[in-house]
């Protein structure tokens, strides 16, 4: 309990935007950063002081036990472990706040356990903004460790009306895989939005202007979403008279967490079609447009008159399927890990300061909240509950727009996600058979009893 008066020095390894501003963060309530960054050597922060080395920087905290955060990109985090783990004392509290891959977290505070340290690996979203501001944060990671600084990390977390985004999962892998996930459901929103700026300029004809309009209409939806007035934002800015949409390239970064989320969904036996789709397409965004001579708006049907509502209809219908997919990795991974987190929690984490905050999630966690799993049930009942038209209306809109050579990968994955689901069809038994066939494997009948077709012999 002492403990957790004492730490008011923190050291800070990797001063880039995070890591920077997660400092100021914390000095602005009081604490005193000591970091270290390789092109970093002076501050003009009071409070923020800059060592040259990772040893010197240890050696002038002076909180006890000492806290050392890493704010560094993901391969450099074992080096920086090692050379740390050389330095550190007895029941220091190493903290990840990078996006680190879950099962390394693992890793990781295993090896520091070896050496009396205790691990805490932290999910930070919110960009440098929400570092800065107030981020959300996922813990995992030393019971010990969260109970000596949990204050702090509560401190400059993301609050509303006194509740606080600063959640502690349990095990070390979690507060990790929280992120990771929540950075899969990122990538299937941006790219929602993104397919959808596609139908409003080539399927409507509706320039950037007006587009950045029908954007911010929409935040007074049940879609609303801090993606979506980031969307509302970005799309008709510009500079000189020419449109950033229109200057910049188009090839789509990424830092490897859409990756990590995809690889797990499938350890994990989740379908993500949507976050895969979203994923797949960055992967593809380097050719874009390279076999095309002209990308301008010119073979819309005149005809087509805007319908916002079903609009909004299909941004909803995607933002579910991308979310429920993502939440459904959760409920895998409590069936197969012993650490249960909890829906509620999620949302707590989630719900401010982070990328997916916004009305749309606080609608569709409102009665998941209590829920111990979830079933496919839930995403039919959500969309029925909150669709304002019947989804033909929706699913004619994806037919102009691929009549018209309209590229929605995201869109249309969520589409047959939902269809697999949810209409009948023979795509099961045709496999099974053509499986059995080939294969001579085993068939179960509609009993679950063993059936043996005339092909197999007996
Ligand atoms: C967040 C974001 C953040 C992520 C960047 C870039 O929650 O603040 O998820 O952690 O690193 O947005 O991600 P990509 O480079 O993969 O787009």
């Amino acid at each position: 309990m002492n403990n957790m008066q004492n730490i008011i020095e923190i050291g800070i390894i990797g001063l880039g935007a995070m890591g920077y501003n997660f400092g100021l963060n914390l000095i602005s309530k009081g604490y005193i950063i000591h970091g270290y960054d390789k092109s970093f050597n002076k501050s003009k922060v009071k409070n923020l002081k800059i060592y040259p080395s990772i040893s010197k920087l240890y050696d002038a905290i002076n909180s006890s036990p000492k806290v050392i955060m890493l704010s560094l990109p993901n391969n450099a985090v074992d080096k920086t472990i090692s050379k740390l783990i050389k330095i550190m004392n007895k029941n220091d509290i190493l903290v990840d706040l990078g996006n680190s891959f879950y099962m390394d977290s693992v890793e990781r505070s295993k090896v520091l356990k070896k050496f009396n340290l205790n691990f805490l690996g932290i999910g930070v979203s919110g960009g440098p903004t929400g570092a800065r501001n107030g981020p959300s944060i996922m813990v995992g990671g030393s019971k010990k460790a969260w109970f000596q600084i949990n204050h702090l990390l509560k401190s400059v977390a993301a609050k509303e009306n006194n509740q606080t985004s600063c959640v502690y999962f349990g095990g070390p892998a979690n507060g990790h895989f929280i992120k990771m996930v929540h950075n899969g459901i990122e990538y299937a929103f941006m790219q929602t939005l993104a397919e959808v700026t596609t139908i409003l300029s080539k399927v409507y004809c509706i320039n950037y202007v007006k587009q950045k309009e029908i954007f911010k209409s929409f935040l007074n939806t049940n879609i609303s979403c801090y993606l979506l007035k980031v969307t509302s934002e970005i799309i008709s800015a510009k500079s000189k008279n020419k449109f950033f949409i229109d200057k910049i390239d188009f090839t789509i970064g990424q830092n490897g967490t859409g990756n990590w989320t995809v690889k797990s969904a499938l350890d994990l036996s989740v379908s993500v079609p949507t976050i895969y789709s979203a994923l797949s397409t960055r992967n593809l965004s380097k050719d874009f447009n390279i076999y095309s001579n002209n990308i301008e708006i010119n073979n819309s049907d005149k005809n087509v008159k805007i319908n916002q509502s079903i609009l909004i209809d299909l941004i909803m219908f995607v933002f579910s399927s991308a979310l429920f997919q993502g939440i459904s990795m959760i409920n895998a991974y409590n069936e197969n890990f012993s650490d249960k987190i909890k829906f509620r929690d999620v949302f707590k984490a989630w719900a401010n300061g982070s990328i997916l905050q916004g009305k749309f999630l606080n609608i569709f966690f409102k009665k998941l909240n209590n829920k111990k799993t979830i079933d496919k049930s839930y995403l039919k009942e959500f969309i029925s509950s909150q669709l304002k038209s019947d989804l033909l209306k929706t699913r004619s809109l994806i037919n102009i727009s691929n009549n018209l050579s309209i590229p929605l990968p995201v869109i249309t994955s969520s589409f047959n996600y939902y269809d697999t689901l949810f209409t009948s069809h023979k795509i099961g038994e045709i496999i099974q058979l053509q499986r059995s066939y080939f294969g001579q494997h085993k068939l179960l009948d509609k009993k679950n009893n063993i059936f043996i077709p005339k092909w197999v012999k007996k």
